[in-house]
């Protein structure tokens, strides 16, 4: 059972964000995790309140969308009429920030769909408590690879010749791995030196059999850290 103090500390972070960020009328862009529902929760109780009002709202997983569906937030496909492939925010959570607001993401398994929508948001919000927050990516937090099943055995063969340790990641209450939302599975990635993040994400992508990756460098995101003693610390919020 999480602590009271993190769930704390995430359901401050969504709500500073989206009290700060959403307006009426904008297609918004909801991330997943434990963190990211509270930001859900919080646009769903705006909406209930009137407060705000006309949001397309773009769910980046399974669980985001029956959040959704729970809170009358109306939720489209990115190439409906409605949104037609573009957002005007995204807020979502992450595992690991770096000093220029770089991530990784994909702890809940959701990155590839997380990436779409905050590549295409003209603006990234990050929400995170301060256990997220960290000097360098790779080495820590392991970054997720979404995998084609057949390409597992030579995608590892690629990853171990980058310097990294890989481990298969398993399901629970199932047996054998993790089947993500588009039928692949997930292999968590851990360097054992410093590596270059922004072309990090982009040499793992070349691999056939690699869907998409959990570093996330290409839309540098505000982000709103919550800490301990109840502040909400912005990062690049002008
Ligand atoms: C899911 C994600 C999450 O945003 C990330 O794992 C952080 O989750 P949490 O807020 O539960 O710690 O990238 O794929």
């Amino acid at each position: 059972m999480e602590q009271d103090s993190g769930r704390l500390m995430k359901e401050a972070a969504g709500k500073a964000a989206v009290d700060a960020l959403v307006k009426s009328g904008m297609k918004l862009g909801l991330g997943t995790g434990s963190t990211a529902i509270h930001a859900v929760r919080r646009v769903g109780e705006l909406l209930a309140q009137g407060t705000l009002r006309d949001i397309s709202a773009f769910a980046t997983s399974f669980q985001t969308e029956i959040e959704c569906e729970k809170l009358g937030i109306p939720a489209y496909t990115l190439n409906s009429k409605e949104l037609a492939g573009g957002l005007d925010l995204t807020i979502d959570g992450a595992d690991e920030v770096d000093p220029q607001n770089r991530l990784i993401k994909g702890g809940g398994g959701a990155m590839l769909i997380e990436k779409l929508a905050a590549y295409s948001s003209a603006l990234f919000a990050v929400i995170v408590d301060e256990s997220k927050i960290v000097q360098t990516l790779g080495t820590g937090f392991p970054v997720p690879v979404e995998v084609v099943p057949s390409a597992r055995v030579q995608v590892v063969r690629v990853f171990e010749k980058l310097g990294a340790s890989v481990i298969l990641r398993e399901a629970l209450r199932k047996a054998g791995p993790v089947i993500t939302e588009h039928g692949n599975i997930i292999l968590d990635i851990r360097f054992s030196a410093t590596v270059d993040p922004v072309a990090m994400e982009t040499e793992i992508n070349k691999t056939p059999g690699v869907v998409e990756n959990g570093f996330f460098t290409g839309n540098i995101p505000v982000v709103y850290i919550a800490h301990a003693n109840g502040t909400i610390e912005t990062r690049g919020v002008k």
